[in-house]
């Protein structure tokens, strides 16, 4: 990768991939300035590794707020934005739309505004090279059968979800900053990531966690549905080859070339830490296995078709699915303080409000 040493403004980047991508983004020698509001899902533990490391400021604010988000360019003068911010799981945007419309609609906006007038006022060198990358989903695309070509970057939107919606509502903002104002957008529209410091109220770590405690594995539906997993790590290393090389105005999709359906997915992580943290009163996890009522709108097929960026910029994955899923186990099983730190009270109540109904059925 070309070695230009950069100033990223990176919001969202005390949450799981985020943090991710700042850790790796300092490691390289970027500087990061990382605007977080702090939610449920945002954790300073994240940055622990880097909490003295001058060349990461940390700032606790809202994206949706003009005035701090003006402060933040002036004072910063990022080279460039990578935009993570957002509401990002589809079980809570389906009880609560309304704060997945606030951060990923308005909240983009505001962000897009703000980095408009920033730029707009940078000089003639600064101008050309500054970036907004917009981090986005490959849930805007909707929802595949068995036999469908994978989602390429031309394929058409059809969010599901409100959660989708609201990604592809950011994303079309993003592109019309482009083409109407010519601020250098990029969006990168990823497939689901796993990895550490992934909050546990997603598929692969609440999953780990709950067969390490013998709870029941509660599978929507059939188990059927398809994801296609990348490591997070690779999707760190696609966005910094984005920011290096990609071209303004243009989408890339990220993917792991990994489909796998969820039974599957559940059944490594049984396997996994079985082998790794084996316990006679459990016994084999895979009997953990509870099949409950599906998630309303529930998208059946997500596949990704990464060759553009493979092509046009020479990126593509490099953890293996089973190497990945060795090292996100044993990072679990290894970080049991990171774990109970992030079980608060309101992570009780967001686990009895999405399953009590459902391992009753
Ligand atoms: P996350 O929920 O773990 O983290 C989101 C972060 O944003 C948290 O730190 C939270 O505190 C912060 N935040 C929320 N509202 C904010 C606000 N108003 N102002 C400032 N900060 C705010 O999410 P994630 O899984 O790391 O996803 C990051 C981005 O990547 C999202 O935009 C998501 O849509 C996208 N994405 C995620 C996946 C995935 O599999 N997790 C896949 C593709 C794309
Ligand atoms: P999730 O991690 O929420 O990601 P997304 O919905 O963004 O793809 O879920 C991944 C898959 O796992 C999805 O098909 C829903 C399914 N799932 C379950 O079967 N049980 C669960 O408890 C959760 C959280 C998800």
């Amino acid at each position: 990768m070309t070695d230009r040493k950069q100033r990223i403004l990176v919001t969202g980047g005390a949450g799981f991939i985020g943090s991710n991508f700042v850790l790796q983004a300092v490691a390289a020698g970027d500087a990061v300035i990382n605007v977080d509001l702090l939610t449920y899902a945002g954790n300073r533990a994240n940055l622990g590794a880097i909490e003295d490391n001058p060349a990461h400021v940390f700032v606790q604010g809202d994206i949706c707020d003009p005035e701090s988000m003006g402060r933040v360019f002036r004072e910063h003068r990022p080279d460039a934005v990578v935009h993570f911010a957002a509401e990002s799981h589809v079980d809570r945007s389906i009880l609560d739309p309304g704060a997945f419309i606030r951060t990923n609609v308005q909240g983009t906006y505001t962000l897009l505004e703000q980095a408009k007038g920033y730029w707009s006022r940078l000089a003639e060198e600064e101008r050309r090279g500054f970036r907004f990358l917009h981090v986005s989903t490959d849930e805007v695309y909707g929802s595949l059968g068995p036999e469908d070509a994978a989602f390429s970057e031309t394929t058409p939107y059809a969010p599901n979800s409100p959660y989708a919606a609201s990604k592809a509502a950011s994303d079309h903002l993003v592109r019309a900053y482009f083409h109407t104002y010519g601020l250098p957008v990029i969006t990168t529209n990823c497939s689901n990531n796993y990895g550490p410091f992934q909050f546990p109220e997603k598929l692969i770590p609440l999953m780990v966690l709950n067969a390490l405690e013998g709870k029941r594995l509660p599978v929507y539906g059939d188990g059927q549905n398809v994801r296609d997993w990348l490591y997070v790590g690779d999707h760190c290393s696609a966005i910094r080859t984005v920011l290096q090389r990609g071209l303004p105005g243009e989408t890339y999709n990220v993917g792991g070339n990994s489909e796998k359906a969820n039974l599957e997915v559940v059944h490594a992580i049984c396997d996994l830490v079985d082998g790794l943290r084996p316990d006679a009163r459990i016994g084999e996890r895979r009997r953990l296995i509870e099949f409950v009522p599906d998630r309303p709108g529930h998208d059946r097929r997500y596949a990704i078709d990464a060759r553009k960026i493979a092509r046009e910029l020479g990126w593509r994955p490099s953890i293996t699915f089973e190497e990945g899923m060795r090292r996100t186990v044993t990072w679990y099983l290894e970080n049991s303080e990171w774990v109970e730190n992030v079980r608060t009270g309101a992570y009780r109540e967001w686990i009895r409000q999405n399953y009590e109904a459902r391992l009753a059925q």
